[in-house]
């Protein structure tokens, strides 16, 4: 017998809630730009992610990374949304580096960017990363 699993539904308002709680633990004393994520899985688990910065500056992990590491640490892969959390009201989308993060495992994966003062951005990992460098291409032989 086949086995189906019901796809997860997305409760947006619940990943919005659990980003801008764990933004308030973002370590981000050098910029102060407190950013929190929020990753919704295929079996219904949300792994959220801050932003950590460091002295030597270049080494900040954002928010998005922080997030994607936390649930490969715990055994999942699959990934069904994202909502992140920055300050302002202009929605901030995902850094390049995060795009290619959150792209090698869920390339169409759908993302809400908020504002904390409200503006709200809608996109996908596709969107936000056209002629991406995917796991495929290293085959390479065709090139
Ligand atoms: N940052 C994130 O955590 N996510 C983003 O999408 C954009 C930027 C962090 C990195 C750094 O700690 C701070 O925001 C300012 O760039």
């Amino acid at each position: 017998m086949t086995q189906t699993m019901d796809a997860v539904s997305i409760d947006w308002a619940e990943l919005k809630r659990r980003a801008e709680d764990v933004r308030q633990r973002a370590y981000a004393p050098y910029s102060e730009f407190f950013v929190g994520a929020a990753l919704l899985t295929a079996a219904g688990n949300i792994f959220v992610g801050a932003n950590v910065e460091n002295a030597s500056y270049g080494l900040s992990l954002c928010a998005e990374r922080s997030a994607v590491a936390t649930a490969v640490a715990a055994g999942e892969r699959e990934f069904v949304a994202i909502a992140i959390v920055a300050p302002g009201n202009k929605p901030i989308t995902p850094c390049g580096m995060c795009r290619q993060v959150l792209h090698e495992l869920a390339p169409n994966l759908p993302v809400q960017c908020h504002g904390a003062l409200g503006g709200l951005l809608e996109t996908s990992t596709a969107a936000l990363l056209p002629h991406a460098f995917v796991p495929n291409d290293l085959g390479g032989k065709d090139l």
